[in-house]
Parts: structure tokens; C-alpha cells; sequence
């Protein structure tokens, strides 16, 4: 069995947690417990839970993560755990069109866990609304190379 896999859902008209669902099979398949959690009633608690953590966001306003993110977003921020040896995933949900923001709410994570000692896996997934793919199947092709670079890290 593989190291359990929880993801986090940062959303707010519903596209992050239906790619969520979706990537969540591609992971289960590859033999990871996964939990979807929403972000909405979330503190830096949740980062006691054992495995690797999937940041899946999408970004509103100027550059912000979504309303059901925000209070997390500050309260990890205020409480810094220290997430060392901890390791992550981001898959960010924007559009082109909004410029310099383009995806920043999942660059804002991203930053932030690096920035508490956790290591990234694999680079991080910026999906363009604008760009002509679904986000769903950017999110299920960009798992099937995450889950496997977490499994090489896992047996290195
Ligand atoms: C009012 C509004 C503001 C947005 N602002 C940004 C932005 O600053 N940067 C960005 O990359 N995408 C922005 N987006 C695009 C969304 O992040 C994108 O459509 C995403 O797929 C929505 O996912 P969700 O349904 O999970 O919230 C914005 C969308 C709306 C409707």
C-alpha cells in the first residue's frame, strides 16, 4: 500500500474538487489512500495527518486563493509548523487572461509550505482555463507523473 495521500481543496465555484475527485482515483488506482478534505474549516492541524499533502486550488480576486481557503491560508501562515521532511504536491486552476495573477493562489501555497521546510514533488500544475484542455484531464494527466515521481522518491 501506498503512503496515504490527503488533498486539500481550495474552490470556489466547484472546478478544484471535481479535478480532485478525478485525481483521486488516478492515486487510489495506484494503490494511495486519499481523503479529500475542503479547506473551508481547515488549521495547521491537518498537517499532523501522516502521508504527502495535494494542494489543489484555483485563484480569484487580484491573485488571491479562494474565499474557503483564506482563513487556512493565514492560519498556517500564523502558526508556521514546521513541515520538514514533509512532502507536497500543488495543482493550481487560472486563467491567462487575468495576466501577472495567472495561477498565483496555487504559487501562494506553493511558496508557503516550501517556505515551512516541506518539499515539493514534481513541479507544480498551472491549468489555463483559457488554454483549451479541461482542467479534470490536465489534473489526471499531471497525476499519473506525480504519483510516479512520489513512488521513485518513496523507493529512493
Ligand atoms: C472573479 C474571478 C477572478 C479570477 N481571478 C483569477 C486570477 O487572478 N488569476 C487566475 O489565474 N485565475 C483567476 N480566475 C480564474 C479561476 O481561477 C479559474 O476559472 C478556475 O478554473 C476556477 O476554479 P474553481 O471553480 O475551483 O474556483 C478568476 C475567476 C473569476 C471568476
Amino acid at each position: 500500500m501506498g503512503e496515504p495521500i490527503t488533498i486539500l481543496v481550495g474552490t470556489m465555484t466547484g472546478t478544484a474538487e471535481f479535478v480532485a475527485g478525478d485525481v483521486s482515483k488516478v492515486l487510489e488506482e495506484a494503490g494511495h489512500p486519499v481523503e479529500i478534505l475542503m479547506m473551508d474549516a481547515l488549521d495547521a492541524a491537518v498537517f499532523e495527518r501522516p502521508g504527502v499533502f495535494l494542494i489543489c486550488t484555483s485563484t480569484y480576486g487580484q491573485g488571491d486563493v479562494p474565499d474557503n481557503a483564506r482563513a487556512f491560508f493565514e492560519a498556517v501562515q500564523a502558526a508556521r509548523p514546521d513541515l520538514t521532511g514533509r512532502r507536497y504536491g500543488v495543482i493550481g486552476l487560472g486563467d491567462s487572461t487575468y495576466g501577472d495573477t495567472f495561477n498565483a493562489g496555487g504559487r501562494q501555497f506553493d511558496e508557503l509550505l516550501a517556505g515551512l521546510g516541506a518539499r515539493a514533488v514534481g513541479a507544480r500544475l498551472e491549468h489555463n482555463a483559457s488554454g483549451g484542455t479541461m482542467a479534470e484531464d490536465a489534473g489526471v494527466e499531471w497525476a499519473r507523473g506525480w504519483v510516479s515521481e512520489l513512488e521513485r522518491a518513496e523507493a529512493a
